[in-house]
């Protein structure tokens, strides 16, 4: 359903600045398997993670006053290492989408050949689910020869000395399991997470750790359409280790979690604790300006000790904001879209509401429009873009970009 979608979506993207005032915006709906709702909840809160991710290390460096270790030890006690990090932003732009950026950004699918390329000795992959060839999508489109040559390029690394490890969701014993075969054939070590039997919820990541010192994260599933169909958005980190290392104790959790009958330990081993966090962010060089950075983890359970939790980071980097706050998510809306009973859920909501009114902050959000998104989405995002009022400074703007006219 969201392949064609997919497949279909170009020659008819319009933008929908969401009027204020009009009951008239909605999609169709059509139920989409619970898998998907998941998938897109996650991947806006995927993306929004990215955007701490980057804002940390894009804005704060700018803010950052020198600091003096000795009298503000309390204040700022940052964990430094002396790592001179470089950092790139990766899209993938649909293909025949024209799309006239004026920062035109690197490939994902060439960061990621570039990464297999770098790997020397290791490569850990955490994944949602592979469909990496047309064979698994049951399609003949020409632009998935990206994909299934980066499945290629994966298949035969263990054979030149790299270990590589895959950690995918258990739900893609649904899927094809042509790719993650193969990639077992060529001596990729792969477990599957179990995720609905242990948090009731998917394995959602998608990163990458080459060498424990060069890192991806990104919103791109390891699928042929999110190479060239779909738009998606990274960040590349290289010569990194101490933030690749850190992201590799999250792997080492799923890659724990993968194992037969695995549960989630009451209390997770020291060696999984970070000392990276909110409040001890790590101290590094990115392109050589000094940042500060941590990664967040969710849910609760998959937070040891030190850990910073995904909600408490996004609430966070929001009333950092001094100018504005900049969303692009697929979905937004506050509740709790899969839970059995409706729920009311809103706290990065009335944080949005709270510093536009409190703090007179510009709030811009970008949403997908699907035929499958929830019509109660368009109802509550309509209230967000009636905080609209410029004699009260009040500033939040909502566009919707959707697949074909929503009127
Ligand atoms: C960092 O520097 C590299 C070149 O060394 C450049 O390609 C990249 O865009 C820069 N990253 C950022 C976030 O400015
Ligand atoms: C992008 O630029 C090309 C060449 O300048 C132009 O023909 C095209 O209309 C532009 N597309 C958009 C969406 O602005
Ligand atoms: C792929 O297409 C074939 C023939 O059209 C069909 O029999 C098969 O069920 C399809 N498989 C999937 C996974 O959709
Ligand atoms: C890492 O740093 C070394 C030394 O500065 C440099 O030679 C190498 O090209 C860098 N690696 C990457 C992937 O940028
Ligand atoms: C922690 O130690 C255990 C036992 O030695 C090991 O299996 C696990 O991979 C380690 N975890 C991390 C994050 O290094």
């Amino acid at each position: 359903m969201r392949e064609n979608l997919l497949a279909d979506m170009k020659p008819h993207l319009l933008y929908h600045k969401l009027p204020q005032d009009t009951s008239a915006v909605t999609c169709q709906t059509s139920k989409s398997p619970q898998f998907y709702k998941w998938a897109l909840l996650i991947t806006g809160i995927v993306v929004l993670l990215l955007l701490i991710l980057l804002t940390q290390l894009l804005l704060l460096p700018l803010l950052l006053v020198p600091v003096d270790y000795h009298n503000n030890a309390l204040l700022f006690q940052t964990e430094s290492c002396s790592d001179s990090c470089r950092a790139v932003l990766v899209e993938s732009i649909p293909q025949g989408l024209s799309f006239n950026s004026s920062m035109p950004s690197p490939a994902i699918a060439d960061v990621w050949t570039n990464m297999i390329v770098e790997a020397k000795h290791s490569l850990d992959i955490a994944s949602f689910y592979w469909t990496m060839t047309n064979e698994d999508t049951n399609t003949s489109e020409p632009t998935a020869q990206t994909g299934e040559q980066i499945l290629q390029e994966l298949i035969k690394l263990p054979k030149t000395g790299v270990s590589v490890r895959i950690a995918v969701d258990s739900s893609q014993s649904f899927k094809s399991q042509k790719d993650l075969q193969a990639l077992k054939d060529g001596g990729v070590l792969v477990r599957e997470v179990n995720m609905l039997k242990l948090t009731k919820g998917v394995l959602h990541t998608k990163f990458w750790v080459v060498d424990k010192t060069h890192l991806f994260i990104g919103s791109a599933n390891m699928d042929w359409r999110s190479l060239t169909q779909v738009k998606e958005l990274g960040l590349a980190m290289y010569n990194c280790s101490c933030l690749a290392q850190d992201l590799e104790k999250i792997f080492e959790m799923y890659w724990f979690l993968g194992q037969p009958d695995a549960v989630i330990p009451h209390h997770w081993p020291s060696n999984y604790s970070t000392a990276y966090n909110q409040d001890t962010p790590l101290s590094i060089l990115v392109n050589g300006t000094s940042s500060r950075i941590y990664l967040s983890s969710a849910p609760p359970a998959l937070c040891p000790d030190g850990r910073t939790q995904d909600l408490q980071a996004i609430l966070s980097i929001i009333e950092d904001a001094e100018e504005f706050v900049y969303i692009a998510v697929m979905n937004f809306l506050p509740v709790m879209e899969f839970s059995h009973h409706k729920r009311y859920w809103s706290d990065i909501d009335s944080q949005l509401r709270r510093i536009a009114y409190e703090r007179k902050i510009k709030v811009r959000l970008l949403i997908s429009c699907w035929p499958h998104s929830e019509p109660v989405m368009f109802t509550f995002l309509r209230s967000l873009a009636a905080i609209n009022d410029h004699k009260s400074k009040l500033d939040i703007e909502v566009v919707n970009i959707c697949p074909q006219p929503i009127y």
